[in-house]
C-alpha cells in the first residue's frame, strides 16, 4: 500500500511560484462559492477605479473588466501568478509585483480594493489596512474574501499538489474582530459582512475534485467570509 506523503510546508510566496500553473484549472468550491456569492456584489464597482490586492492568475480581473470598471490595477508578489494573469486579463490593465503591504501605487489612487483569499498569508493585518487606506480615496470600497477562520477549527490546511509531493501553504491565523479592528484603526467602517456556507451549487466540484465526502462534513457550517468597508462614509 502506497502512503501518503506528509505535505512539504513552504511560505506563500515560494509555493505559489510551484500552484501558479495549476491555480486556474485544480477544481475548486470555495472560489466557486465566492464567485457565485459576489455576482451581486460586483458590479458595483463598474466604473470605478480599481485596485486587486493579491490578484494572482487574474480571475477577480476578468470579471472587474467585464463588469465596466472604469481602470484596474493587480498587485500579487509572485511573479508567476503574474504571468498567468498576464495572458488572460484585457489590454489596459497593469499588473504590479510588489507585497501589498508596500504596492508603492500613488496615494488615493483608487475608489474599490478588492482582496480574495490574501488576508490568510499576511502575518498581521495592520499594514495591509494602512496601505488600503493610504491607496483609496474618501467613501472607497474594500471588498474582502477569505477562506472563514473557524475553518482552521475543522482541520482545513491550504494544500495543493506539485509533481508527486503535497504542499501545505504557510498561513496566519486572525480573527473577525481582529481584523474589524485593523480596518476600523486605519479609517474604514464595517458596511457587509456575510459569513457563508456551501450550497449544493458546490457539490459538483466536490465530485469533481474526487472528494463529496467533504462536502457532507462541512455542509452547514460557515467557509467562507465576505467583509466589506468603507473609507470615511460618516
Ligand atoms: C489564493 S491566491 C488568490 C488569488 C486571487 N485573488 C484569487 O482569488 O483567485 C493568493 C494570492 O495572494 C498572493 N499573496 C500572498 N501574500 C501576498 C503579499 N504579501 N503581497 C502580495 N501578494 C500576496 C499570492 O501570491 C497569491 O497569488
Amino acid at each position: 500500500m502506497s502512503e501518503c506523503p506528509a505535505p512539504t510546508l513552504l511560505p506563500a510566496q515560494q509555493a505559489y511560484r510551484l500552484w501558479a500553473p495549476e491555480y486556474d484549472t485544480s477544481p475548486n468550491p470555495l472560489l466557486s462559492l465566492e464567485e457565485r456569492l459576489l455576482a451581486p456584489l460586483l458590479p458595483l464597482a463598474g466604473g470605478c477605479d480599481v485596485v486587486d490586492l493579491g490578484c494572482g492568475t487574474g480571475r477577480s480581473i476578468v470579471e472587474l473588466a467585464r463588469i465596466g470598471a472604469r481602470s484596474i490595477v493587480g498587485v500579487d508578489f509572485s511573479r508567476e501568478m503574474l504571468e498567468y494573469a498576464a495572458k488572460k486579463v484585457p489590454a489596459g490593465v497593469r499588473l504590479v509585483e510588489a507585497d501589498c503591504r508596500d504596492t508603492r501605487l500613488q496615494p488615493q489612487c483608487c475608489d474599490w480594493i478588492v482582496a480574495s483569499f490574501l488576508l490568510s498569508y499576511l502575518d498581521g493585518l495592520t499594514a495591509f489596512a494602512e496601505e488600503a487606506a493610504r491607496i483609496c480615496r474618501q467613501s472607497a470600497f474594500v471588498l474582502i474574501t477569505d477562506v472563514h477562520p473557524a475553518a482552521r477549527s475543522y482541520g482545513w490546511k491550504r494544500t495543493f499538489r506539485s509533481s508527486r509531493s503535497v504542499v501545505e501553504i504557510q498561513t496566519h491565523p486572525y480573527g473577525i474582530s481582529g481584523l474589524h479592528g485593523a480596518m476600523q484603526q486605519a479609517g474604514f467602517e464595517l458596511v457587509y459582512l456575510k459569513e457563508a456556507g456551501f450550497g449544493p451549487e458546490e457539490l459538483t466540484i466536490f465530485s469533481r475534485a474526487g472528494r463529496p465526502d467533504l462536502y457532507g462534513a462541512v455542509e452547514n457550517l460557515p467557509v467562507l467570509l465576505i467583509a466589506g468597508y468603507q473609507r470615511d462614509c460618516a
